[in-house]
């Protein structure tokens, strides 16, 4: 499968694997295969890995190693919060979230209306940033959790974390923030979250592994029940391999990420200003706020995404868009809708997500493609 040439630009999705954990592949997955859980010699290597790559991550994020765990993935690790708080503490029945959750958030929360918790979204202004006054005002004495995400996967909008957790604090609710795409690529203060978590394909380790972080003083049900790993928190035998991959991959990130966050600050503005000066009609959501350095999401002229995204596949170019298409129609994406933008104008809407591998070339090939379709789209309609 020849797949070198081509451009690869929807890194919020996932990215590629580090180098430094595809190397090591063969000789871990044959050397290190005993169950963690046992007790002789060789599982004894494998827990040993596994508290090593805990001690290693928690040392890097500033917690306490007994504030991680290890899940296979960020949506387990958000349904692990918002199933868990809600089981933990029934007689509280509010929970107020961000319009522009993950569905992996929105979701679960939805199953908790289901059973009568009164989700509610809080208001937000039109560049997607969070009315902190309306969450002020919204806390009572039954709401259970808030729930924010860091930086947007679509969008990239940052929320300031720190300010609502302090106001979280002081209410006296649990705090929860989705953190998966600004983990490492923002800073994320542990002293103001109780919960936040991670997936770790999106920084460079195969899919399959994550964590979740949380405050130690504060109980959750689980969502497995089984042999009781992680502390009870999330049975099921540990992915020692993976776990050091997710270690390793933190670890790489905290030695280089000056350098990856440069390459990507200077990659997405780049995009931005030349697709301006291309297509002057094109919109930059967020454009004016704080936003994650790898995502620009952009709203385009007279063509919907779906046609951009084929027609850039055929050229070699991977991007995606926010809208989903479960049944066979694409939607608008929920994130989009929550700005103010229209369904037309959501539609049109495409994402664009760098890694520090991307170069300036494939960004000139990807803004002279989008530009061609757009022309060739207006020379069609003027021929009527
Ligand atoms: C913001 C956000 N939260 C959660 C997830 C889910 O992550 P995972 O694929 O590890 O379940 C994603 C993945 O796209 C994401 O972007």
């Amino acid at each position: 499968m020849e797949r070198k040439n081509r451009i690869y630009l929807d890194n919020a999705a996932t990215t590629f694997v580090f180098e430094e954990i595809l190397n090591q592949m063969p000789e871990i997955f044959t050397e290190l295969y005993a169950n963690p859980n046992s007790i002789y010699s060789d599982a004894q290597v494998a827990r040993q890995i596994i508290e090593k790559s805990r001690e290693n991550i928690s040392d890097i994020i500033g917690v306490s190693p007994d504030e991680i765990i290890f899940t296979s993935c960020a949506t387990e690790s958000n349904n692990t919060v918002i199933r868990g708080l809600a089981e933990r503490y029934p007689e509280k029945k509010k929970v107020l979230i961000s319009p522009i959750e993950h569905k992996s958030v929105l979701n679960p929360t939805r199953f908790l209306s289901k059973r009568g918790f009164n989700v509610e979204l809080l208001k937000m202004d039109r560049n997607g940033i969070v009315d902190i006054d309306d969450l002020k005002r919204r806390i009572d004495k039954d709401t259970l959790f808030v729930s924010v995400i860091h930086g947007n996967n679509e969008t990239g909008v940052l929320q300031d974390i720190n300010q609502i957790g302090r106001i979280c604090k002081e209410k006296g609710v649990f705090f929860f923030s989705d953190t998966v795409q600004s983990f490492m690529r923002e800073e994320i203060d542990p002293n103001f979250t109780d919960f936040f978590s991670v997936s770790g394909h999106k920084i460079g380790t195969p899919k399959g592994v994550g964590l979740l972080y949380k405050r130690k003083d504060i109980k959750i049900e689980p969502l497995l029940f089984g042999g009781g790993q992680e502390r009870g928190l999330r049975s099921g035998t540990e992915n020692t391999q993976f776990i050091k991959f997710l270690s390793d991959a933190v670890k790489i990130w905290d030695k280089e990420r000056g350098k990856f966050l440069k390459k990507l600050v200077e990659l997405r503005d780049y995009f931005e200003r030349r697709i301006k000066e291309e297509v002057p009609e094109v919109i930059i959501v967020s454009e004016g706020v704080k936003r994650l350095p790898h995502i620009s999401c952009v709203i385009l002229p007279y063509i919907d995404a779906q046609t951009v995204i084929i027609s850039l596949d055929r050229k070699g170019i991977a991007v995606s868009s926010g809208s989903a298409c479960s049944s066979g129609t694409p939607e608008p994406s929920h994130v989009l809708l929550s700005y103010g933008y229209t369904d037309k104008e959501a539609l049109r809407a495409v994402r664009i997500s760098f890694s520090f591998r991307n170069s300036k070339e494939e960004i000139e090939t990807v803004v002279r493609e989008i530009k061609n379709l757009i022309d060739n789209y207006k020379t069609f309609m003027s021929t009527f």
